[in-house]
């Protein structure tokens, strides 16, 4: 007897916990959405000021970027749909943009002009900036990329 008074109905549990939930829930989700809005913000910032002078405003890369100059060095590439950044897990990435092109990511004696931007930026800043590159990728490409990111990651645990 005394049970069934304190005992709610389902639903009403159900309810409370549903609200509960939303309640606890929610409020993460519009942080993490105002996070990676920070973060993308961030990212353009950066981006502006330190990559496209070389990559270019809207990520285009420079003219004739498959083709070496006549000192043997590369164009810098599109970071967009076009080029090959995509091809790349964001590890990689992340190495090459804070370490230049250097072991592992070219040989020894690799000359380029990609900047080592370790010494500017920060690590959070680094991956704003990636972040950044990647949400300008169409959903296809950014899938794509995804997909070699997660083969990269079981790589790296096996
Ligand atoms: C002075 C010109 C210059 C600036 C500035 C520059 N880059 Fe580069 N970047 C290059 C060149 C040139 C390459 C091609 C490297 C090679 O293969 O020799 C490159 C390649 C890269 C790659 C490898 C891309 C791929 O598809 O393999 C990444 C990632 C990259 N840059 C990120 C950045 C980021 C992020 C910034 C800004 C923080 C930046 N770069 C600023 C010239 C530049």
């Amino acid at each position: 007897m005394f049970l069934k008074i304190i005992r709610y109905p389902a639903y009403v549990t159900l309810l409370c916990m549903a609200v509960l939930c939303m309640a606890v829930v929610s409020p993460m989700v519009a942080q993490a959405e105002n996070t990676k809005n920070d973060q993308l913000k961030r990212g353009e910032l950066v981006y502006k000021r330190f990559c496209s002078l070389c990559h270019g405003a809207n990520l285009e890369g420079q003219k004739n970027w498959r083709i070496r100059k006549p000192n043997g060095r590369l164009p810098a590439p599109p970071h967009d749909e076009t080029g090959h950044t995509w091809h790349h897990a964001d590890e990689l990435l992340f190495g090459i943009t804070k370490l230049g092109m250097i072991p592992p990511y070219a040989p020894a004696d690799y000359k380029s002009d990609m900047p080592a931007w370790g010494d500017t930026l920060s690590d959070d800043d680094i991956w704003a900036v990636i972040a950044y590159i990647k949400s300008r990728w169409p959903e296809e490409t950014r899938k794509i990329q995804a997909d070699i990111n997660n083969e990269a990651l079981q790589r790296q645990r096996e």
